[in-house]
């Protein structure tokens, strides 16, 4: 493709997304974990090298366009089409941003998620080798259901498309389905476009015209024929939504199971498409690896983990527990039962254990909460061990205090410790005690109060109720 003309990616997202029946626009829900319009551009870009991409907006403009140039870097030019009238008049509008091509026009759907880029490499490799005015990518399918369909003529080359809702019974009848994804020679393409009728039964403009008026200007149409129904399928419904994420995951546990992680139950693991694991990492049932997650190699993860945005060492486990936003080690341990929360940092070999939540927490080398604890805003030194039952005390109703615990400090059980409070390296705090004042290294603090005995008091208890 060295010399190929320049292609662009025009991306149809303006529409009002009507079956979907939500405020946000479709081309924003998330198919695992990364909305529905990025990986058609994404595909563009990997597939042919369209490093230009027009996307046209219309319906929720500002949050298409926003989210675009948040995640997409400003690589991703916009055409604003208003009103919405129909997918031919969606194309129009990247004219202006297009004055003077002279190259080729990948002219796709923003709700078509699951398209790769080897589909649109050989759509576009199909077009430049043909020289045909337009290259459409179709489909056979079982159930052609509300696609369009590719009416071919008696000597098998494409003649035009039809909407479903224009067709004939004899045209329901067509399996072949137009996917909404066709290269064009631009030139011809914005020629035809000028020249487009609403004459249809929705009143739109229908970009499926211009194929049959391409053909009635003596134009070439080919057409390449997917070799998967299942990658052009469009997301109109939720419905439609979930059957694309339940192919995109399978699709990411997939290219992990080639790279050496064992899925011990696909059905039942959760993957997003921005997730990387490392090998020999054994993922347990009801596993979700969400955001950018990342986990090393060797790990044990799960049964019933939920994990945003983690970055985990190698030879971690994590069992029944949900990690948010944190980073983790090599060799720590978390759970069963914990809840490690946002700005949450284990050193290598660190330990938290069941009913322990953290937040803001870092935790040195070593350093082991094990039991039914509550660390928050806190910084503990290497090899600290902090007894079960400890909950340190970081809010006072307005603002959020730190605590600080030295290395190798022993933290006795049921320890309350009212931040913002130090703890000297080594020291001991007693068990049951409330630390209210920095504790010196080496000391021990005793904040409980003294234990009393009272011989025989039961007894004289008991003989006063009996009479
Ligand atoms: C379209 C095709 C149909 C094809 C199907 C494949 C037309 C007329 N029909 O139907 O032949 O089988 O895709 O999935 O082209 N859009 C705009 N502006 C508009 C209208 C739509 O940008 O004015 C965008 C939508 O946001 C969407 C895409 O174009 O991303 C397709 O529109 P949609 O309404 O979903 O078309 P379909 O009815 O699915
Ligand atoms: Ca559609």
């Amino acid at each position: 493709m060295e010399n190929a003309k320049p292609l662009v990616a025009v991306v149809m997202a303006a529409g009002k997304s009507t079956r979907m029946k939500s405020r946000t626009p479709k081309v924003l829900h998330p198919v695992a974990g990364r909305p529905v319009i990025e990986f058609i551009l994404q595909a563009a870009r990997d597939g042919c090298g369209a490093t230009d991409a027009v996307v046209i907006v219309g319906y929720a403009a500002e949050q298409v366009r926003d989210h675009l140039d948040a995640a997409w870097g400003g690589t991703v030019r916009f055409a604003t089409q208003e009103p919405q009238l129909g997918t031919g008049h969606a194309i129009m509008q990247a004219g202006p941003l297009l004055e003077g091509f002279e190259g080729d026009l990948l002219a796709l759907a923003g709700d078509t998620p699951l398209v790769t880029a080897d589909v649109l490499r050989t759509l576009a490799d199909r077009h430049r080798a043909s020289g045909a005015a337009a290259t459409m990518l179709t489909a056979l399918m079982d159930d052609p259901g509300s696609y369009g369909r590719v009416v071919r003529g008696a000597n098998g080359t494409v003649g035009y498309i039809v909407e479903a809702r224009d067709a004939s019974a004899d045209e329901l009848a067509v399996r072949e389905i137009n996917t909404s994804i066709y290269c064009f020679q631009a030139r011809p393409l914005f020629a035809a476009l000028a020249r487009l009728r609403p004459d249809n039964a929705q009143g739109e403009y229908y970009l499926t015209d211009v194929i049959a008026m391409l053909i009635a200007d003596g134009q070439r149409v080919e057409a390449v024929v997917s070799p998967d129904p299942d990658v052009v399928m469009g997301v109109n419904t939720r419905v439609e939504l979930a059957k694309a994420a339940a192919i995109v995951r399978a699709r990411a546990l997939e290219r992990l199971m080639l790279d050496g992680v064992t899925v011990l139950d696909p059905a039942s693991t959760y993957v997003d498409v921005g997730v990387m694991v490392g090998a020999d990492t054994v993922l347990y049932p009801g596993t979700y690896l969400e955001g950018n997650t990342v986990v090393g190699e060797g790990c044990v993860i799960g049964p019933h983990t939920h994990m945003v945005d983690a970055r985990v060492g190698n030879n971690v486990s994590v069992v029944q527990s949900r990690v948010v936003s944190s980073d983790i080690a090599d060799d720590v341990r978390v759970g069963p039962f914990a809840n490690v929360r946002a700005g949450t940092v284990l050193g290598r070999d660190a330990r938290i254990g069941s009913f322990v939540e953290t937040k803001k927490a870092v935790l040195g080398e070593g350093a082991k909460v094990a039991h039914l604890s509550y660390i928050g805003d806190a910084t503990l030194g290497p090899r600290v061990n902090v007894g079960g039952g400890t909950i340190t005390c970081n809010y006072d109703g307005r603002h959020k205090h730190p605590t600080t615990i030295g290395a190798g400090a022993f933290i006795g059980s049921n320890n309350t410790l009212v931040a913002p409070v130090t703890v000297g390296d080594g020291a001991y705090t007693a068990a049951g005690s409330t630390i209210t004042d920095d504790v010196p290294h080496n000391a021990l603090a005793l904040g409980r109060a003294r234990q009393a005995v009272k011989e025989g008091w039961a007894e004289r208890k008991r003989a006063s109720e009996d009479t």
